[in-house]
């Protein structure tokens, strides 16, 4: 694919987000000379993530922005879309629809004009609340809230636009539960690994639903980013990232009091969520096979990588 080894402009949606800078930094890491540009609001994202970023920024919304006007003849090699509202809280169903859907829906007709091939942010909250055990991109969504609805939609846009423009690669990477550095900013909807290690680094006992043994599948932001990266090039569809490894409360309490040295007794409390999901955990296969994703981070390693970054700390 062009200019995939020597990018010349590369578009991040959401870069100031927790995600968007680590793929940023990553990626200005990994193509020094290529002019990057972010796009973000700052709704809920944060300047410092962006601490040694090089290039542009504009602060607008990707649903209301003139894309033609913002960009004029510029062409940009790949589109990474990352902004979206991530608090799955906003119950607020025409504004979360609206910026979610539309703000995609300018960055594909942008891109499709011209064949710039576009990797965008999917969820596993698409899944919902599945009984399946494992979570392959060939289920059927079941959104619980309206924020994975959005998110459905934005799927179902990404293979309209595909079907349309065949020489555009869209891809989706359905993100599971990330965690790891820069994430600080997002307050409530940030990882529980993170909230968890606030409460033991405050001398709390960590508390978390009855019983601790709901499971998930944590993935650390280093191989969702990596995941990300590999979506440019990659035929247009849907792919899981996770770490494949579903891991449960009690588990991710252990492995923090172990790098943060503490022994807290765990404070267990009723759920009062009845669509609260069980269980999530990625499954890989396709992801292996197309994109050669393969996650470098178990539970332990990330806690450890986390916890050394200093990010941790607050
Ligand atoms: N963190 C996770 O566990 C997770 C899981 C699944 C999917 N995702 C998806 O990954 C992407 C990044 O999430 P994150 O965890 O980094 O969240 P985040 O809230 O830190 O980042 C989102 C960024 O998008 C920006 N933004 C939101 N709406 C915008 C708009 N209309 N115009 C311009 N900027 C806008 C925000 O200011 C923020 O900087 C999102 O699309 C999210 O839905 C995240």
């Amino acid at each position: 694919m062009k200019n995939r080894s020597n990018p010349k402009h590369i578009l991040v949606t959401g870069g100031a987000g927790f995600i968007g800078s680590n793929l940023v930094l990553t990626l200005q890491e990994r193509f020094p000379k290529a002019w990057m540009v972010v796009v973000d609001d700052f709704r809920s994202g944060n300047f410092k993530n962006l601490t040694g970023f090089r290039g542009d920024v504009i602060a607008r919304d990707v649903s209301r922005m003139n894309w033609r006007e913002q960009f004029g003849k510029t062409r940009f090699d790949v589109i990474f879309h990352e902004a979206s509202i991530t608090d799955t809280t906003e119950h607020n169903q025409q504004l979360q629809t609206h910026d979610n859907v539309e703000g995609f829906r300018r960055v594909l007709d942008f891109a499709t004009d011209v064949g710039t091939p576009v990797v965008y942010a999917s969820s596993a909250a698409t899944y919902g609340i599945s009984t399946d055990q494992i979570n392959v991109e060939t289920q059927s969504p079941k959104p619980a809230n309206v924020y994975a609805f959005s998110k459905v939609i934005l799927d179902n846009l990404a293979r309209h636009y595909a079907r349309r423009f065949s020489r555009t690669p869209i891809v989706g990477i359905r993100y599971f539960n990330v965690y790891g550095p820069r994430e600080a900013h997002k307050g409530v909807p940030a990882s529980m690994i993170y909230h968890l290690a606030q409460q033991i680094r405050a001398g709390k006992r960590p508390r978390v639903f009855k019983y601790g043994e709901q499971k998930r599948d944590f993935v650390y932001v280093k191989d969702v980013v990596a995941a990300t990266m590999l979506g440019w090039g990659a035929p247009s569809g849907v792919y899981n990232a996770g770490s494949g490894c579903a891991c449960s409360f009690n588990q991710v309490i252990n492995e923090l009091q172990r790098v943060m040295g503490t022994k807290l007794k765990t404070e267990y409390f009723d759920n009062p969520y009845s669509f609260y999901q069980p269980h999530t955990e990625a499954d890989l296969t396709l992801s292996r096979r197309v994109l050669r994703y393969r996650p470098q981070y178990s539970l332990r390693q990330g806690i450890e990588d986390y916890h050394a970054s200093g990010f941790l700390a607050g």
